[in-house]
C-alpha cells in the first residue's frame, strides 16, 4: 500500500519476497525483489511507472483503494520491460483516457508489448511535465541503461531523481531507503545488478551520468525501480556506478570451471591454493559452474583482475555449465581483465584451446596457451597445476 516519501510523493509499488528468478530464468534473485511506483500528488496527480504483470490487477486495485485511480492526470513509463510496464494495460483498461508519457523508442517498445494504441506522448531529454505548485518533472533519456527506451524523470522541488533500473537492485524489503537495510547486503545486490545488467554499457553509464552531474541539480533522493530508493548520501550509488563503469577490478581471481570425473577440478582446487600462496593479499575465489550459482559467479567475474577457466573436453567440445557461462561472458563484454584456461583431457584434448580462444573472443587478454592435463592429474601434474597457478599470479599481477 501507500507509504509516504515527501508530502506529496509515495510509494505505490509491489514487494515481490517470493521472487527467486527475473528475466525468465537467467538472473537468480536470492533475496526478492521490489517493483517501485511512485505517485505524485501536485496540481497534478501523475504516476510513474507501474509493476510486473501478476500484480497488475492488486495494483490497480490499490490505487482505487487510496482514491487514486480516479485522480490521475498521467502516467509516465520511463521504460518498457515487462517487470515496470506490466500493468499499464489493466491501468488503461480502467482509465482509458490516461496518457502516457513515455520516450519514442518507449512508445515502440509498448506497442511491441502490448498492441494497443494509448495516448501516447512521446517526450525526449529536457521536456518538462508541470505539475503545478511550481514544481514539474524534467525528462532525461538514457538510452541503453539498459533498454533503447529507458529514461530519467527528474522532480523539480522535491528534488527526486527517477531513475528506473539505474542504482536498483534485486531486494525484497518493506524497508524503503537505502539507510534502513542491511549495507553489505545492499552492495551485494548492486553490484551484482551492475555485473549481470549494465556491464556492456558501461561507456553509456559513464556518459549519462557525466551529463546529468553537470546539470548539478540538487538530488535529495534517487527513486529506482528495484529495492530501496537512496535518501542517505544518494550520490553514494552514483560515485559507485562511476567506478564501476570504468574497467573495474578487484586484486580478485575468480576460478570458474566444470568437472567430470574430478580432474579438472583437482587442477582448479591445487591453482586456488599455489595462487593464494603466491599472492596473499590476492582475493581467491572457485566455482564449480555446474553447482554454483551463475550470476553469483559472473559478478565475481566482474570483481576480477583475472580468471582461470576449466573444462574437460568432452567429444571435441567443452561442458555445457563452462559453454553457457562463456557464451554470457561474451555477452556482457567485460574490459581490462586478464584470462587463462585449464583442463584434462584423454585423448584429442580441445577443450583448453577453445575456452582461450572464446576469452579472447569476449575481450580478455589470454595470458597463455593454458595447461592441459591428461586423463586424472598424477602427483607431477598437480605439482604442474600449481606451478601454474604461481606463475599466473605473477602474470596478472
Ligand atoms: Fe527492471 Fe529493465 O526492467
Amino acid at each position: 500500500m501507500k507509504k509516504q516519501m515527501t508530502a506529496t510523493v509515495s510509494w505505490v509499488g509491489k514487494v515481490d519476497w517470493e521472487l527467486t528468478k527475473f528475466h525468465g530464468d537467467e538472473y537468480s534473485t536470492h533475496k526478492g525483489s521490489t517493483y517501485n511506483s511512485y505517485v505524485i500528488e501536485e496540481g497534478k496527480t501523475v504516476l510513474v511507472d507501474t509493476v510486473w504483470k501478476p500484480f497488475a490487477k492488486e495494483f490497480v486495485d490499490n490505487l482505487e483503494a487510496e482514491g487514486l485511480l480516479g485522480k490521475l492526470d498521467a502516467v509516465i513509463a520511463q521504460h518498457a520491460e515487462i517487470d515496470h510496464s506490466g500493468a499499464l494495460p489493466e491501468l488503461l483498461r480502467r482509465r482509458p483516457d490516461l496518457p502516457v508519457y513515455c520516450t519514442a523508442n518507449g512508445i515502440k517498445s509498448l506497442k511491441g508489448h502490448y498492441h494497443q494504441d494509448w495516448d501516447f506522448h512521446p517526450v525526449k531529454t529536457g521536456d518538462e511535465f508541470d505539475l503545478g505548485n511550481g514544481k514539474k518533472l524534467v525528462f532525461v533519456e538514457a538510452p541503453m541503461l539498459h533498454w533503447p527506451d529507458s529514461m530519467f524523470s527528474y522532480m523539480t522541488g522535491d528534488a527526486i531523481l527517477f531513475s528506473n533500473d539505474a542504482f536498483g537492485q534485486h531486494l525484497a524489503t518493506e524497508r524503503l531507503y537505502n539507510d534502513l537495510v542491511d549495507q553489505d547486503e545492499l552492495y551485494d545486490e548492486c553490484v551484482k545488478y551492475y555485473a549481470n545488467i549494465l556491464t556492456p554499457f558501461s561507456a553509456l553509464v559513464k556518459a549519462k551520468i557525466e551529463q546529468v552531474l553537470s546539470l548539478k541539480l540538487p538530488v535529495n533522493m534517487i527513486a529506482t525501480s528495484h529495492g530501496v530508493i537512496w535518501r542517505k548520501d544518494p550520490t553514494q550509488i552514483v560515485l559507485k556506478y562511476m567506478e564501476w563503469c570504468q574497467d573495474y577490478k578487484e586484486d580478485r581471481i575468480t576460478i570458474l570451471y566444470d568437472t567430470m570425473w574430478e580432474g579438472t577440478r583437482a587442477l582448479a582446487d591445487e591453482m586456488a591454493r599455489a595462487i593464494q600462496e603466491a599472492s596473499p593479499s590476492t582475493t581467491v575465489v572457485s566455482h564449480c559452474l555446474s553447482k554454483f550459482d551463475k550470476n553469483d559467479a559472473l559478478t565475481d567475474v566482474f570483481r576480477s583482475k583475472a580468471i582461470l577457466v576449466g573444462s574437460p573436453t568432452i567429444g571435441k567440445g567443452i561442458l555445457t555449465a563452462v559453454a553457457g557461462t562463456l557464451e554470457e561472458i561474451k555477452g556482457l563484454r567485460f574490459k581490462g581483465k586478464k584470462a587463462a584456461a585449464f583442463g584434462c583431457y584423454g585423448w584429442s584434448g580441445e577443450s583448453v584451446k577453445i575456452i582461450g580462444d572464446a576469452l579472447r573472443e569476449s575481450g580478455f587478454e589470454v595470458v597463455d596457451e593454458g595447461i592441459r592435463a591428461l586423463w586424472n592429474p598424477d602427483t607431477d601434474a598437480l605439482k604442474a597445476a600449481r606451478d601454474y597457478g604461481k606463475a599466473f599470479a605473477a602474470k596478472v599481477k
